[in-house]
């Protein structure tokens, strides 16, 4: 497989995730925006990162809107964010990335948060939701956890969680 990386990063774990398997799988890795003038007929898989935004995936719609060029490639999506992996919200998210007809295979990686990295929307947003997480008067110990989480910056990121997405493309 020759494989091309796009990813869409605001604070950079999604970026680092990229950059490792690009590393493994000796391929070229675009950011987002660069990845817009790629010539993709001389690569035959595309995995494309981001993070998870509010439940959603940003930049998924550019992702989703692209794929009739990419007939006959392989393609893997992988999805970054706070939560820990092998939650219910991390395979929740997971579904949210399914689409009808399209063989896509989508990979949740842990990231974490840095407030000191993110736009004044970003976090405003993250303040609004740890002040309504912190309100709540009896909390589950998931939102417990959450609370804490959710109180300042924080790295889970893990070389090791990108074996997955390197079996796959690799048609292990
Ligand atoms: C406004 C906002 C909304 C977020 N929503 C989610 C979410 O729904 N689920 C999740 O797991 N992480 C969520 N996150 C956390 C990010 O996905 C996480 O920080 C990720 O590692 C950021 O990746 P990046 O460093 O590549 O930008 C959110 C972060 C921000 C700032």
């Amino acid at each position: 497989m020759k494989p091309v990386i796009l990813y869409y990063s605001q604070t950079g774990f999604t970026k680092q995730y990229a950059e490792w398997m690009a590393e493994e799988l000796s391929c070229p890795c675009f950011a987002f925006e660069k990845g817009k003038s790629v010539d993709f007929s001389q690569f035959d898989a595309v995995i494309f990162g981001s993070w998870c935004h509010a439940g959603r995936l940003k930049k998924y719609k550019w992702f989703q809107d692209m794929l009739p060029r990419w007939k006959g490639k392989r393609k893997a999506v992988f999805a970054v964010g706070a939560s820990p992996a092998g939650t219910i919200q991390a395979e929740q998210f997971l579904k949210t990335l399914e689409i009808p007809g399209e063989e896509i295979t989508a990979f949740y990686l842990p990231g974490g948060l840095r407030y000191e990295r993110m736009g004044t929307a970003s976090r405003i947003m993250m303040k609004m939701f740890s002040a309504m997480v912190n309100r709540k008067k009896e909390k589950t110990p998931e939102e417990e956890q959450m609370a804490q989480m959710v109180s300042r910056s924080y790295d889970v990121s893990d070389r090791k969680r990108i074996k997955p997405v390197l079996e796959y493309i690799r048609g292990n």
